[in-house]
């Protein structure tokens, strides 16, 4: 099976194929290289930022050392415009629970934030998230481009048994997520005005 640096390296290694075309030629369909497109590509609903969020987080693409526990996670995606044009430099900003639910409030584990590269695309290293009362596995996220507004929003996880009781999941907002030999493999497109 795969790791997660060969989902990231696939991922990173793939020049975008514009304009709204799936995947690139001979890419295995699991691994969506490129942004699904069509012409109902709707903006990426919005959230509430809950009680959780830290402003000025530090610029951090790993947080791999940020927590000891937790079973590891690369969360990876593009950010695009509702025409399906990659952003470059737009911001990512992420934040969630470590492996037992519980968020840093003190200081900056689990917190960052980064910007999209010239194609648009953007990754974290990370953990998935534990669970807390009242709400289902979650990551917190903020988009915004250059000279946009902040779209602040969660990311969820498929299958997961609390999903229908959250009265904030959106099926929308799930992740593709993939298994490999060392953790998960997360994507998600987001598509900012
Ligand atoms: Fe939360």
């Amino acid at each position: 099976m795969p790791t997660r640096r060969h989902f990231l390296i696939g991922f990173v290694a793939t020049p975008i194929v514009l304009p709204r075309l799936g995947r690139a030629a001979g890419a295995p369909a699991q691994l969506s290289l490129t942004p699904t497109c069509d012409d109902d590509d709707d903006l990426t609903p919005a959230q509430t930022e809950g009680p959780y969020f830290t402003p000025e987080s530090p610029e951090k693409q790993d947080f791999a050392s940020d927590t000891p526990g937790g079973e590891r996670m690369t969360l990876a995606g593009y950010v695009l415009t509702e025409d399906c044009q990659p952003v470059a430099k737009a911001l990512i900003e992420l934040w969630h629970a470590d492996e037992s639910g519980t968020y840093d409030n003190s200081g900056y584990k689990l917190r960052g934030h980064q910007f999209t590269d010239g194609e648009g695309k953007w990754w974290f290293e990370t953990i998935v998230p534990g669970l807390y009362t009242g709400r289902t596995r979650h990551y917190h996220l903020k988009v915004q481009r250059p000279g946009g507004s902040v779209l602040t929003t969660q990311l969820y996880f498929p299958g997961e048994p609390l999903n229908e009781r959250d009265r904030i999941f959106n099926a929308s907002l799930l992740l593709d997520i993939s298994a490999t030999s060392d953790g998960k493999f997360g994507r998600y497109d987001f598509v900012v005005a």
